[in-house]
């Protein structure tokens, strides 16, 4: 488990190790220096005929500190100071006099040349602004160079508190970044910009007043200690009886990747009510499964169902006829009155955003405490009633609002996706990638939370937990199958091996 972080949050944890803790900025800037050399030669780049570009921010001094050990260690460096010299921090200028006192010079244009690696330490976490006239060109040459490319700190032109690129951004192929890693490395577009992220420990301190944006992610070693371990005398009722509300005519598949995610993950029964038509295909393909097919008496049998089950997951590929809004609706009231978890996907979360506003409004501040939302971008964007647009912007800050409102967890899917709610530290996932991109793919992560949950787990963990662990399985199928081929279904087939952690 580890933190990332914005851009003011290291700053504010950069002052405080510096002013409260006491240890010099200049002794930072060589334990980052040491650590961005001790990287590149570890990553096995061929630093014989390295360029240094450095911005007046401390971002440059450490920059000139990397020249200078990479002069002490033998590689031929070309330094250029690309900011104004006027404007140097008193760090940036010491750093400046110490590398021309072991014999490197400051070029004020980067030289034509070959260069076998290129250094950005044009802006770090100080970037204000977009990067424009000069600067912008200067990075663009930086780009164009045939030479490994690795940005200090952050490539310049990344916003690091959301991957934004202001103007124009350096693309690394390595970052090596201090302390935490930072949001805007992690975020799209600006973690196409960082290339491979290495985080090295230089002594930054993040606590006592500092204040800031920081969100919550796991890593592998995570899983094994977040998922409970399966007890021998365990029963099939043990590990949680799970109603699934899912697949309408035409949409048995969304059930049956659902229902077999949530076994995979440890679920002991799993229910299914769906019309009469998937039956046969569903009993064919999951028999593991309990059927129970949609009947004249429907309100009948969902009561019925609701009071059996410990855990729901309702919405994947369910429709929105008449009798999906119905179903969904006669839930959202139980769950109003009965506290159990239940995570709403798809066109269950469709269905709510069509309802009138004010109904909509009394369910869920009736029902949210039992509720995990997993929408995906177009779906989260229809909950709010804004645009796509408007809601990618600002789609963590959003998560955090509406999680809050109706005290839901809302499970923001993206290329990152945002796990918010219940006063937490918002969980900001790095597994997966873009193989994952296929339908049925939310349906499997719908069935692995829903199966968290009926391991016991609450609702921000299983949610977290469930997102970490399908993007994990996505890892591992895009190893296996390479990018293009992976299917939802495999997913559900890597969880073996990925929960193998436990
Ligand atoms: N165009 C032109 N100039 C710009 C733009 C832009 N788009 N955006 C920002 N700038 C300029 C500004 O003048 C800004 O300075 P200002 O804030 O005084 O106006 C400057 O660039 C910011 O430069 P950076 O080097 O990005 O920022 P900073 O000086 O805060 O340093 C830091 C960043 C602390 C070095 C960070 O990358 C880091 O944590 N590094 C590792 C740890 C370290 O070395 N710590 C010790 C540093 S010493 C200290 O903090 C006092």
């Amino acid at each position: 488990m580890k933190y990332i972080i914005d851009g003011r949050t290291m700053k504010a944890a950069d002052a405080y190790t510096i002013g409260t803790i006491g240890i010099p900025s200049l002794v930072l800037m060589e334990r980052a220096a040491l650590k961005v050399v001790e990287a590149a030669e570890r990553e096995r780049l061929n630093l014989s005929k390295s360029l240094i570009v450095c911005g007046s921010g401390n971002n440059g001094g450490d920059g000139f500190a990397v020249g200078r050990l990479l002069l002490e260690k033998g590689y031929g460096v070309t330094a250029v100071l690309v900011g104004n010299p006027d404007h140097c921090t008193e760090e940036t200028k010491t750093q400046i006099q110490i590398f021309e006192a072991v014999g490197g010079t400051v070029k004020r244009e980067i030289p034509e040349g070959r260069y076998t690696a290129v250094f950005d330490a044009v802006f770090g976490i100080g970037l204000s602004r977009p990067v424009e006239g000069r600067y912008a060109g200067i990075l663009e040459q930086m780009n164009r160079l045939d030479a490994a490319k690795i940005a200090v700190d952050i490539p310049s032109g990344i916003d690091a508190g959301n991957g934004e690129i202001l103007g124009t951004a350096f693309r690394a192929d390595l970052t090596v970044t201090f302390a935490y890693q930072k949001a805007g490395m992690v975020l799209y577009p600006g973690a196409f910009c960082a290339g491979k992220v290495c985080v090295e420990d230089i002594g930054i301190y993040l606590r006592g007043g500092v204040e800031g944006t920081r969100y919550l992610t796991y890593e592998r070693k995570d899983v094994g200690r977040l998922c409970p371990q399966r007890k021998d005398d365990a029963h099939k009722g043990t590990y949680g009886k799970v109603l699934m509300i899912t697949g309408s005519q035409g949409m048995a598949g969304a059930a049956i990747l659902s229902a077999k995610a949530a076994y995979r993950m440890g679920s002991g029964l799993v229910r299914i009510l769906t019309p009469e038509s998937n039956r046969e295909v569903l009993q064919a393909t999951l028999p593991e499964a309990v059927i129970t097919p949609y009947g004249e008496a429907l309100e009948n049998q969902l009561e019925e169902l609701l009071n059996w089950a410990d855990v729901i997951c309702a919405g994947c590929g369910l429709g929105t006829d008449i009798q999906a809004g119905m179903i969904i609706e006669h839930l959202l009231v139980y769950l109003g009155t009965h506290r159990k978890y239940c995570v709403m996907d798809a066109d269950g979360l469709n269905l709510i955003s069509g309802m009138e506003e004010e109904r909509r409004n009394t369910y869920l501040k009736a029902a949210g405490s039992s509720l995990i939302f997993t929408p995906h971008i177009r779906e989260f964007a229809r909950l709010l009633g804004k645009t796509t647009e408007e809601t990618k912007k600002n789609r963590i800050g959003l998560a955090q609002e509406y999680a809050k409102t109706y005290n839901i967890i809302l499970t923001a899917k993206d290329a990152r996706t945002v796990v918010a709610g219940e006063g937490r530290i918002p969980y900001l996932n790095t597994s997966g990638n873009g193989a994952m991109a296929k339908a049925g793919s939310g349906d499997v992560l719908a069935g692995m939370i829903t199966g968290c949950l009926a391991l016991g787990m609450d609702r921000f963990d299983a949610a977290a937990l469930g997102v970490f662990i399908h993007g994990l399985c996505g890892d591992e199928a895009r190893e296996k199958l390479g990018a293009h081929s992976v299917l939802a279904g495999d997913l559900i087939e890597m969880a073996s091996a990925v929960l193998q952690e436990i």
